[in-house]
């Protein structure tokens, strides 16, 4: 390490980003290092920021501890279950995000899946492009289920749950959703059974927080409810899914389908999903757009800049 710079970047980010933390901090790549814990173990006390992100490497008890001289975490996403909260409240670290900015980009695609695993548009195309379109004796391309109109249940009501209900309005929907409490005000019913909200719906949304609390939020029993007619799409994390139930009740048929943003093993995905044509799976990429991406990134560096100014941060973190 030729200088001391004080912001260190644990995996990688988008270059516009990597290329403004390196000019205006100097910030050090741990991704550079071969051997990252001996480098941490050498040069961790150097750092007094930390730049991580919530889909990639967060900032867990472990490496807190490794840098002792951190005083403030930014991170690139609006998930906080990578984050160790509770270890950085102890030490009186600050944890920026980047909330509100994404809301639009992830409850787009949360449109996109709900059409795609409605109306199987992934499947349309594969079947186009295998050339079974007016083939002769080929089965014409199965029908699908129709969207407007149908029953929406959401899992979560936060910025992004209610961002994905407004376009749910659009398609005239009928919407009820679950959170551990009913929001003043909402036009949707507040259904405080889980079980009872995938029962009603036609389209289960998870867009609630990863992490211990959510944990398999929803198992078997909430699957068994949506029932073979009921469609699960996740675009929250994969942690919230008992994915090996989801996988079950998929190649059972006993859900109809399921459009996956994330997964439980990111970037594994189960083999037996890959197998089934009901199922519609992305690389996590709800938030990944020009616009969207551009405007996490300057709210990382806004966040540390407020920071090194001895400002409040522009979107703080909510401490335990
Ligand atoms: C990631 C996300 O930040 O915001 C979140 O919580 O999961 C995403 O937006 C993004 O995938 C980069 O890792």
């Amino acid at each position: 390490m030729k200088t001391r710079p004080r912001v260190l970047q644990v995996g990688r980010l988008l270059p516009g980003l990597e290329a403004r933390l390196a000019a205006d901090y100097g910030a050090y790549r741990l991704a550079d290092e071969a051997d990252p814990q001996a480098f941490l173990a050498a040069h961790g006390a150097a750092f007094e920021a930390l730049v991580c992100s919530a889909g990639g490497v967060g900032a867990d008890a472990a490496l807190i501890a490794a840098l002792p001289s951190l005083r403030v975490i930014s991170s690139f996403g609006v998930g906080l279950d990578k984050i160790d909260l509770a270890a950085a409240a102890r030490r009186g670290i600050a944890v920026g995000y980047t909330p509100d900015v994404l809301n639009d980009c992830v409850a787009d695609l949360a449109m996109a899946l709900l059409l795609d695993v409605a109306r199987r548009t992934p499947e349309a195309d594969r079947y186009v492009r295998a050339g079974h379109w007016g083939a002769p004796g080929a089965a014409a391309f199965p029908l699908g289920r129709k969207l407007s109109g149908a029953r929406l249940g959401l899992v979560g009501y936060g910025r992004i749950g209610q961002t994905i209900a407004r376009r749910a309005a659009g398609f005239d929907m009928a919407i009820r959703y679950h959170a551990r409490r009913a929001v003043q005000g909402s036009a949707h019913a507040h259904e405080a059974s889980l079980t009872a909200l995938a029962d009603w719906a036609d389209f289960l949304v998870v867009i609630t927080a990863g992490g211990a609390g959510t944990r398999h939020l929803i198992d078997a029993a909430v699957l068994d409810a949506l029932g073979p007619e009921g469609f699960l799409v996740n675009v929250a994390r994969g942690s919230v899914v008992d994915e090996a139930a989801l996988v079950r009740a998929l190649v059972e048929r006993r859900i109809a389908g399921a459009g996956l943003d994330v997964f439980e093993h990111e970037p594994r995905v189960p083999a037996e999903l890959l197998a089934l044509d009901n199922v519609v799976l992305l690389p996590h990429i709800a938030s990944a757009t020009h616009e969207t991406r551009q405007a996490m990134a300057q709210r990382v560096l806004d966040n540390l800049q407020a920071f090194f100014a001895g400002e409040p941060l522009p979107s703080a973190a909510p401490l335990p």
